[in-house]
């Protein structure tokens, strides 16, 4: 992973890695993941960066997924870290830059990524994922850095079957089917909670490269929620169901295998 990192970074020298968090998190984090150094930021002690990322993730989450300030202080900067992508203004493209209000020399956000702690030492819950920069797979790697300076040994998250996010999330490995998600989120009916084993370097590394793959045994199209509720019902069962990289094809097709 550490080769692969160097090769993002060095193509792209504009972009630096950094983690946004409360000050007490700092000493539990890995500053220097697949051997990148990241800077730490206090939350405490850089408010505008906090503005930032809340304004980067409102124009990537409009509407009903809009993230409460409260909900960003208690449960983002107090429990963990959030891991960023950071660059200048002028890297984001003219239109974005004037959204976010920013200058060519501000610090900018080119992508982030969430995941929470849980109550299961090692296993996080992946809640936010964004990139301003299409095309240069800043989402893929802005998750596999921010899980490293975790130190996540398991991820479980909520994804949408026909979001192109699950060809970012198959960059970490094959997603396990876990269920359907439970409680009233939003998007409810065209999601499900998936997990990353995250303890296979050599696996990870493959998946980041799209080196790893497997065949589908499986196509199901991710508009049909309700063949895709029926999956959801049998992982919850207690099947082995896996979403296989690339996770989507050209088609919109989910791809599905059974077993291992
Ligand atoms: C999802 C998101 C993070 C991806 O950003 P990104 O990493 O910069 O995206 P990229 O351009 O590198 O594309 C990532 C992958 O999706 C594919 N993709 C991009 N747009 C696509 C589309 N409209 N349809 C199908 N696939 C698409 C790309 O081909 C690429 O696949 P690859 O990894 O096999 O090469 C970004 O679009 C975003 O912030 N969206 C809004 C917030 C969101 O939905 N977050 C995810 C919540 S789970």
């Amino acid at each position: 992973m550490d080769e692969l990192a160097r090769d993002f970074f060095g193509r792209h020298p504009d972009l630096s890695l950094a983690a946004l968090g409360s000050q007490a998190n700092r000493a539990s984090l890995d500053l220097m993941p697949a051997g990148c150094s990241a800077t730490f930021y206090a939350a405490e002690q850089h408010p505008s960066l906090v503005e930032r990322y809340r304004d980067a993730n409102a124009l990537a989450f409009p509407g009903d997924l809009t993230l409460p300030g409260w909900v960003l202080s208690d449960l983002y900067l107090l429990p963990g870290a959030i891991g960023m992508l950071a660059c200048h203004g002028r890297f984001l493209e003219v239109p974005t830059r004037k959204r976010l209000n920013l200058g060519p020399d501000d610090v900018a956000i080119a992508a982030a990524y969430y995941a929470a702690p849980t109550v299961e030492p090692g296993t996080f819950i992946g809640v936010s994922l964004l990139s301003l920069v299409p095309k240069i797979v800043a989402g893929a790697w802005v998750k596999a850095l921010t899980l490293k300076m975790l130190r996540a040994k398991r991820l479980r998250g909520v994804a949408q079957w026909a979001s192109p996010a699950v060809r970012v999330h198959t960059r970490m490995g094959p997603l396990r089917v876990v269920s359907s998600v439970p409680g009233t989120h939003e998007f409810r009916a065209k999601s499900f909670v998936y997990e990353s084993d995250l303890t296979d370097a050599l696996a990870w590394t493959g998946a980041m490269a799209r080196r790893a793959g497997g065949t589908p045994a499986e196509k199901i199209p991710a508009a049909d929620t309700e063949r895709l509720a029926a999956l959801c019902e049998r992982a919850e069962g207690g099947e082995r169901i896996f979403v296989v990289p690339p996770g989507l094809d050209a088609g919109g097709n989910v791809l599905i295998k059974y077993g291992q």
